[in-house]
């Protein structure tokens, strides 16, 4: 019984050493092993008569079962030590603040896109989106430009794949093609007799004033600080049986008040050319307040839609009159801001870009 005794106390205080399951695994197979004691031990017993087995036996049996206790005692008490630590060690701060979400917001000349098109939808404009990979045609011929016509070479055009080898595809240069776009869709809409041959069958019936405004992007080959390879432009156009300058100098003068917020502004329409509108006129503002006071500001291209262009839109310029002008978001937005370098918008640097929200 002695020697039973000491096997167990021998048992236990293995255990007890063991600071891993696998110490502790082979803690038990020294006793509970193949080889182990107490299977050594059973093993002894072949020899004993039937009686001796008996008592033997029971009293091998306890001792085998206080070493199970023991050795699941350990077992568990391993388990509960190894869930303390990894709790400890995951263990949340639930007192912290929460991570914040960053907030993003839109890019400065987007603010001013939409806010061109929600001043010009309030005059009853329709906005126009259009390709930014046009044909020779809408880009140039359309708008009054042949080949060869010296206003071509005014435009360091990037040219594409695509078109012909006199009339290659392009990126467009200026967002005026979307003039003809948009106005040969609206005239196809209200004339029966209207066909694709441009400037052959035009449209003299009654319909609808054409006025719409384009945004979007424009590209040429230039790069300083205040010149970008791709650029924004928004035209804006106005077709009907009896617009004039007067209207168009009325319309620009509102937008431009409320574009600035801002009575104290006033416009200059400086005679220029584009072959695409006859007479033609920059126009400049100036502000009476403010940083800006006292400069004449270049904001848009303009003039009365030339009658090759009419024709082209289908329609027949005895009865058809309008203006058009072409401005640049990204001049205004310079503007409205005081931002001085057009490439700021373009760099993606995040602590420019914040400032606008
Ligand atoms: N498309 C011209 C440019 O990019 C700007 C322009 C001028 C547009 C006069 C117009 C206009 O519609 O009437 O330089």
């Amino acid at each position: 019984m002695n020697e039973l005794n000491a096997i167990v106390e021998s048992a236990k205080a293995a255990f007890s050493v063991a600071v891993t399951p696998a110490d502790l695994e082979n803690a038990k197979a020294q006793f509970l092993g193949k080889s182990g004691r107490i299977t050594e031990l059973m093993k002894g017993m072949a020899a004993l008569s039937v009686d001796e087995k008996k008592s033997r036996g029971a009293a091998i049996n306890l001792s085998k079962q206080a070493i199970e206790a023991a050795l699941n005692d350990r077992r568990q008490a391993l388990a509960d030590a190894e869930l303390q630590m990894q709790l400890q060690a995951e263990a949340l701060d639930v007192t912290l603040p929460g991570r914040q979400r960053g907030q993003g917001g839109l890019h400065p000349v987007s603010l001013t896109l939409e806010r061109i098109e929600a001043i010009f939808g309030s005059m009853g404009f329709d906005v126009a989106q259009g390709p930014e990979i046009e044909t020779d045609w809408f880009n140039f011929t359309a708008l009054n430009t042949p080949e060869d016509h010296p206003a071509r070479s005014m435009h360091d055009t990037f040219y594409v794949e695509g078109g012909s080898q006199t009339a290659p595809n392009l990126l467009r240069t200026h967002t005026s093609p979307m003039q003809i776009r948009y106005a040969v869709q609206h005239v196809k809409k209200y004339s029966k007799v209207f066909n694709s041959d441009q400037g052959k069958s035009l449209f003299s019936g009654a319909m609808p004033e054409i006025r719409v405004i384009a945004p979007g992007r424009t590209y040429r080959v230039d790069s300083d600080a205040t010149h970008s390879p791709m650029f924004h432009q928004c035209e804006g156009l106005w077709v009907g049986e009896n617009v004039s300058f007067k209207d168009l100098k009325f319309v620009f003068t509102d937008f431009c008040r409320t574009f600035f917020e801002s009575d104290d502004l006033v416009l200059r329409f400086r005679p220029s050319f584009f072959p695409f509108t006859e007479p033609s006129a920059e126009i400049d503002i100036q502000f009476q307040t403010g940083p800006l006071a006292g400069r004449w500001l270049e904001v848009a291209g303009s003039g009365q839609v030339h009658p090759n262009v009419i024709r082209n839109m289908g329609l027949d310029p005895e009865r058809y009159i309008g203006f058009a002008f072409g401005m640049g978001p990204d001049r205004l937005t310079m503007l409205r801001y005081g931002v001085n370098d057009l490439r700021l918008f373009f760099d993606g640097d995040i602590r420019f870009l914040s400032q606008f929200q």
